[in-house]
């Protein structure tokens, strides 16, 4: 049963990954991504921040970046990072023609600011934004041009997310005081795909409140109603240890 699933789950992904990555670039609107890489990630426990541990004979943020430019649809990513890291200069991608390095901010909503500024001269308001974390080392090319295909003529723009499969509960102490109708709730995922213009003034008028964890807040603050995409499952986030046992599994499935 286990073979059963493991081997259909395969296959999706084999058919999922055969995309055409030019067909964007004849339209005159750029597209740019922003990595948001400043974060210590202290659930991780460990000895450096979890963007810069090792995965796959690589760290998890150059797995993540190589994943963005691979995809070959990006004029530039934006790539936040913190002031006293020691790390980043030390990677062969800190120095690629379509890296470009950025200030960090004191959240992430900051960061992501910080990058989007570092793009000022050269995006035009209309050009899209996807913002990616850095700790999701298994997006894959479909998906990035799933979200693009989908949401291109979109006006305001959206994310990837997840439905949840498991029933939701309320919870006060350690009490259940409801089950939550699970078919409304959707895990928000990245990349989160935003117009420059508008996503740069939605987190300047945001600054400093801490219901922004994510880009699709800050637009939902504004009045708008970002879109969902359904995204794969693979595409996790590293935050425990545990979790890059599970990325290096996908990344040698996803091949
Ligand atoms: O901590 P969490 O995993 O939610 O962080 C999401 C992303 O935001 C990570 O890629 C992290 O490096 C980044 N971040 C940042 N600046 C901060 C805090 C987090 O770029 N001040």
């Amino acid at each position: 049963m286990a073979q059963l699933i493991l081997c259909s789950f395969l296959r999706f992904i084999s058919k999922r990954q055969k995309v055409n990555s030019k067909k964007y670039m004849t339209d005159s609107v750029k597209f740019w991504a922003v990595v948001p890489a400043a974060g210590v990630g202290k659930r991780m426990q460990a000895d450096r921040p979890k963007q810069y541990l090792p995965l796959a004979n690589k760290t998890v943020l150059e797995q993540t970046l190589m994943r963005l430019l691979d995809a070959d649809v990006f004029s530039a990513v934006a790539v936040a990072i913190s002031k006293e890291d020691p790390y980043w200069p030390e990677l062969e991608l800190s120095n690629h023609d379509k890296v470009i390095t950025a200030a960090d901010g004191k959240e992430r909503a900051d960061s992501v600011l910080s990058a989007l500024k570092s793009l000022r001269d050269q995006a035009s308001d209309s050009d899209w934004v996807l913002v990616h974390d850095a700790a999701r080392p298994c997006l894959t090319s479909s998906d990035i041009h799933l979200l693009i295909e989908t949401l291109k003529d979109d006006d305001v723009g959206g994310i990837l997310a997840l439905s949840s499969h498991d029933t939701l509960k309320n919870v006060e102490g350690l009490n259940i005081t409801e089950t939550i109708d699970r078919s409304v709730i959707w895990r928000a995922l990245t990349p989160q795909m935003f117009r420059y213009g508008m996503l740069k003034q939605a987190l300047e008028q945001a600054e400093g409140n801490p219901a922004v964890t994510d880009e699709a807040s800050a637009l939902e603050m504004q009045g708008l109603q970002p879109k969902i995409v359904e995204g794969r499952p693979d595409n996790i986030k590293i935050t425990r240890p545990e979790d890059l046992a599970l990325a290096q599994f996908y990344m040698e499935h996803q091949q």
